[in-house]
C-alpha cells in the first residue's frame, strides 16, 4: 500500500512528466525511433512512477521495454501497462559486467548485457546519478551498434526568459546548493555536461537540444508555460525540504538556513520564465 506521502510523490511525478512532454514538442522521446533496425530490447532508466516506460512500450510495440529503479513501481503500474513492457529493481550504477551477481538479477542478466540494448532512456537522474563517467561507460558497453541513448536532464543554473543570462551567479543559496551537491559527487549540470561525457565514453552524438525548464510561466515560452505552472504548484513546496537536506550536509541550519530559504523562494519565483536549461542529448554507438 502506498502512503499518502508516496502518492502525492508519484502525482508529482507524472505531472512533471506531462510538463517535460510538452516544454519539448509533444513527445516523451525525441530520438528517431523507427529509424532503428532490429530494436528488440530498450530501457526506461531510473523510471520513477513509470509512466515514461509505458509510454515507450506503447509507440514499440514490438520491443521488450525494461522501467528499472531503485524502488518498484506500484502494482496499478504495473497492471495498467502493456504486455511488452518489464520492471526490474536496481541501481544502475551497481552494473558490472564483469561480475554481473546473482542469476536472479534482472538489471545485469537481461538488461545490460554487451551489445544487447537497441534504446536507452534516462530523465531527470540528476539528483540519483554520483559516477556520470561509469554511467555512460556502462550504457556504451550495453548498447547494441546503432543502439541509441536519450538522456534529458537538468543544470541547476537560473536564466532569464529567452536568454542564457545568468541570474542565479549572485545568490548565495544557490552557491551553497551547488557546493553541497558537488560535494556528494552530484553534478549540477546533468544536462549540459552529457554530450561531452557521452563521447568521451566513445558515443557518437546525434543531437543535443535546449529547452527552457520555467519556475514561472511565461507566454514569451508558450511550450514552458505548463511546466512554470507546475513547478509554481508542486516543486516550489518541495524546495523547503530539499534545502534543508542539501544544506542541513553543510552545517547549515536554524536561523540561517531560514534565511537561505526565504531567499530561495523569493529568487526562483522572482520574475516571469526565470528557468533552468533542460537538455535532450542523443548518441549511438558506432
Ligand atoms: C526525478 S525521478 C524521475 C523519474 C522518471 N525518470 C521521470 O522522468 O518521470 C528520478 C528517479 O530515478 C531513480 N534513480 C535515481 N538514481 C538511480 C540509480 N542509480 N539507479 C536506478 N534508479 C535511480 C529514483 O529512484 C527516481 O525514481
Amino acid at each position: 500500500m502506498l502512503n499518502d506521502c508516496s502518492i502525492i510523490e508519484q502525482e508529482r511525478l507524472n505531472a512533471q512528466s506531462a510538463a517535460i512532454v510538452e516544454m519539448i514538442g509533444g513527445s516523451t522521446c525525441l530520438a528517431p525511433l523507427h529509424s532503428l533496425t532490429a530494436l528488440t530490447k530498450a530501457v526506461d532508466v531510473g523510471c520513477g512512477t513509470g509512466v515514461a516506460t509505458i509510454q515507450i512500450a506503447k509507440a514499440l510495440p514490438s520491443t521488450k521495454v525494461y522501467g528499472l529503479d531503485i524502488s518498484p513501481v506500484t502494482e496499478v503500474v504495473r497492471r495498467m501497462a502493456p504486455p511488452n513492457a518489464a520492471w526490474a529493481v536496481g541501481n544502475v550504477l551497481d552494473v558490472d559486467f564483469d561480475q554481473p551477481g546473482q542469476d536472479n538479477d534482472i538489471m545485469s542478466h537481461e538488461i545490460f548485457t554487451p551489445d544487447g540494448l537497441g534504446y536507452i532512456f534516462g530523465r531527470m537522474l540528476f539528483l540519483g546519478i554520483n559516477n556520470w563517467q561509469r554511467y555512460f561507460s556502462n550504457t556504451h558497453v550495453s548498447l547494441q551498434p546503432g543502439g541509441m541513448i536519450e538522456h534529458q536532464d537538468l543544470d541547476w543554473k537560473f536564466y532569464r526568459v529567452g536568454t542564457s543570462e545568468c541570474l542565479s551567479d549572485g545568490w548565495e543559496w544557490h552557491r551553497k546548493i551547488v557546493r553541497a551537491a558537488e560535494q556528494s559527487g552530484l553534478s549540477t549540470r546533468a544536462g549540459s555536461q552529457a554530450a561531452p561525457l557521452m563521447k568521451a565514453a566513445g558515443l557518437e552524438i546525434v543531437s543535443v537540444q535546449t529547452f527552457e525548464f520555467s519556475f514561472v510561466p511565461s507566454s514569451k515560452t508558450p511550450n514552458s508555460e505548463a511546466m512554470g505552472r507546475y513547478v509554481q504548484t508542486k516543486l516550489v513546496p518541495q524546495y523547503p525540504e530539499l534545502l534543508r537536506k542539501m544544506l542541513g550536509s553543510q552545517g547549515v541550519a536554524g536561523e540561517e538556513l531560514e534565511k537561505l530559504t526565504k531567499e530561495c523562494l523569493r529568487d526562483i519565483s522572482s520574475e516571469e520564465g526565470v528557468h533552468q536549461k533542460y537538455t535532450v542529448t542523443i548518441a549511438r554507438k558506432p
